[in-house]
């Protein structure tokens, strides 16, 4: 029997080449945006297996619609976007595609860091509209990055990826987790403490858990305002680990110093009043977003659905 793989948008050819190599029938979804639900209910009915995105929802009801599905993989570490308890009761595998967008991950986490710090973003901005009229002693100070602290939230292989970053500039770094990271402490000296002492001591907070029912507004008003007024917050996670309408109005009141986003609550609906601040650097969720790594995560999500066809395990199975 042939297998059938519905891809639910275009992904480099590293991963189609490897089903078709594989013998497999892929259909991809031709449109160049997200997969409308009705007809993505159509497409899963019978397929053997689903490659997605972090952008459909693969919610209950999708799952229910599928008759042949035995593998969900998809094209992204975190998958909250799949309901996993109704994939494992229908006995269906989700994968996903860690490790290869680590380092990919920890650059980006790195660019907000800085960009937000040393108002890259806006002194661009000032140069193209003609406002810069020459170095000035007081023009677009911003905050110091080598030798500060940053808290990383969730010490898994970014955590740990951002850590080894901020070693090398020389900063202090704390991580919260529910385990403790050896590595994090060993190699790059990090201390593990507890979230709202991170929150007061850091100067830069950095986000790295996948998005559960137990970090959904990990990061609310209470925390924000815990924060010290010359700290800056990154998220490269999950846009719901903040909250982000918290975020908006500490930032307007300026008691956080800035924020650098990569991901949204409601993606690609922004929190009202987020665009107009000066003092936030803002992504459209490229944390993965290298040709290389792009490449190993479609390489990687393909590599899960052959396994499962010949009848091995999912290298990356969630479930
Ligand atoms: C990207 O956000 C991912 O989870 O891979
Ligand atoms: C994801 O790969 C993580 O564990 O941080």
């Amino acid at each position: 029997m042939v297998w059938k793989v519905f891809i639910t948008r275009e992904i480099p050819r590293a991963g189609t080449d490897l089903l078709k190599a594989a013998g497999m029938q892929v259909e991809v979804y031709p449109e160049d945006r997200p997969i409308p639900h009705n007809l993505l209910l159509e497409k899963i009915r019978d397929c053997d297996a689903l490659l997605c995105l972090l952008t459909d929802s693969i919610s209950e009801n999708v799952i229910a619609a599928a008759d042949k599905l035995k593998i969900i993989a998809n094209y992204a570490v975190g998958y909250n976007n799949i309901d996993l308890p109704a994939a494992s009761r229908r006995g269906i595998m989700v994968t996903n595609t860690p490790d290869v967008l680590t380092e990919a991950t920890a650059d980006l986490t790195f660019a907000l860091v800085l960009a937000c710090a040393r108002r890259v973003v806006e002194g661009d901005r000032m140069v193209r509209q003609g406002n810069f009229t020459g170095w000035a002693p007081q023009m677009l100070l911003g905050g110091e990055v080598s030798g500060q602290t940053i808290g990383i939230i969730g010490a898994g292989r970014i955590g740990a990826a951002v850590a080894k970053r901020a070693y090398g500039f020389g900063m202090k770094i704390l991580y919260s987790d529910t385990l403790s990271n050896k590595l994090m402490e060993d190699k790059w000296g990090a201390g593990k403490d507890e979230l709202e002492r991170i929150i007061c001591d850091s100067d830069f907070i950095t986000l790295h858990v996948p998005l559960t029912d137990s970090t959904y507004h990990l990061i609310g008003a209470k925390e924000i305002y815990m924060m010290k007024s010359s700290a800056y917050i990154i998220n490269t996670s999950r846009g719901a680990v903040i909250d982000e309408q918290a975020l908006v109005n500490a930032l307007q009141e300026k008691t956080v110093a800035g924020a650098g986003l990569d991901v949204y609550e409601r993606e690609p609906i922004l929190a009202e009043g987020l665009v107009k601040l000066e003092n936030v650097v803002l992504l459209p969720h490229l944390g993965s977003a290298t040709q290389q790594t792009r490449s190993r995560m479609a390489g990687m999500a393909a590599r899960n659905i052959v396994e499962v066809s010949r009848g091995k395990p999912a290298p990356n199975a969630v479930n």
